[in-house]
């Protein structure tokens, strides 16, 4: 697309945004369905069409640090982490101050809000012309696989698809790591672009969300990133009717290779939409190949178990 496109897509994105619609944006981890934050109407209008539950909080978006600190109270390390990865793959949960103009159902009245500064260019573009925070969950229905690119988002939505500014493909493919920093001790909500080895060396020890005592992110649902038919992982063998769904340089007989090589940042960027490539006819299910559990491979686990899990959850 060439830049006059890019910034026509973005003035006519400011004026649904500026009439409480919701518009489908590129972000570097994920497409995301995006609404003015301060908008409740705006807001709303986000929950109904990804049928999203409603005590399901929203991620804020931002252009900078300091529009950041309008909405939420930074701590140092709270400072010291959005400094470091600052555009970029992280959402920081935080104290909300009282005189946030954001809209309390994006953050599901909670004292919290989560926050983050996407690092794509069109993201940032938008946000800068905009001028308003911006509330924007994944683009894709509740509890479905993540849009990693157009074609995604439009064939989530249908015929209820939202305009969408065209970003490419996502660069990281899978959504951002959740840091909850509103209490003293850092506990990781959710792991995803940036990896916990990342964020603990900036701040120290993080905990794992197993470990605290609540489940803090209303959204980590057991079912998620689902596709329709049934997902193994730590597959071998796969069976004869089965997709197989392959990483690193052993897996010659995969159908999909997330990383011939073996690198996760590479898996992850191609985890979603791989999943949705082998999610068709004639395959009964999908085989997932053993992923390593350091670096970026503990959100792919993550993201795999969700998709794996057979519970049917209320929505
Ligand atoms: O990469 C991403 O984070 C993408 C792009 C579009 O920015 N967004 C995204 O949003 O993944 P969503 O809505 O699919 O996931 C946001 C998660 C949910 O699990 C939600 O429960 C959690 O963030 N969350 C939001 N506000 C929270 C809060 N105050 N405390 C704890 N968790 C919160
Ligand atoms: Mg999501």
């Amino acid at each position: 697309m060439t830049v006059d496109e890019s910034s026509k897509q973005i003035q006519q994105a400011c004026s649904y945004l500026k009439n409480n619609q919701v518009v489908a944006i590129p972000t570097e981890t994920v497409y995301g369905l995006a609404a003015d934050a301060t908008s409740d109407l705006g807001v709303a209008a986000i929950f109904a069409l990804k049928n999203r539950p409603h005590f399901n909080p929203l991620i804020i978006h931002v252009s900078s640090i300091d529009q950041a600190e309008q909405i939420a109270v930074f701590s140092e390390k709270a400072l010291a982490v959005a400094k470091t990865f600052w555009p970029g793959p992280l959402t920081l949960v935080l104290q909300r101050r009282l005189e946030s103009s954001i809209s309390l159902l994006a953050s599901a009245g909670l004292e919290t809000i989560a926050i983050r500064v996407p690092a794509h260019p069109i993201a940032q573009k938008l946000l800068k012309a905009y001028g308003r925070p911006l509330a924007a969950p994944s683009a894709n229905r509740s509890t479905h696989i993540s849009s990693t690119c157009v074609d995604d988002v439009l064939e989530s939505f249908g015929s209820n698809a939202p305009f969408v500014i065209n970003g490419g493909a996502c660069r990281v493919g899978i959504e951002s790591t959740i840091l909850d920093l509103s209490e003293d001790s850092p506990v990781l909500l959710r792991p995803g672009g940036i990896s916990l080895e990342d964020l603990e060396s900036v701040i120290g020890k993080v905990k794992k969300n197993q470990e605290s005592t609540c489940v803090k992110a209303p959204g980590m649902m057991k079912r998620h990133y689902a596709p329709l038919r049934p997902l193994r992982m730590n597959a071998v063998t796969p069976e004869a009717t089965e997709a197989f769904l392959g990483f690193g340089p052993e897996c010659e007989n995969a159908h999909l290779n997330l990383s011939p090589s073996g690198c996760l940042t590479e898996a992850a960027a191609h985890l979603f939409r791989m999943m949705r490539d082998l999610d068709c006819d004639p395959f009964s299910g999908i085989a997932v190949a053993p992923i390593p559990l350091y670096g970026l491979g503990l959100a792919i686990n993550d993201r795999l178990t969700r998709a794996s899990c057979l519970l049917e959850i209320e929505q």
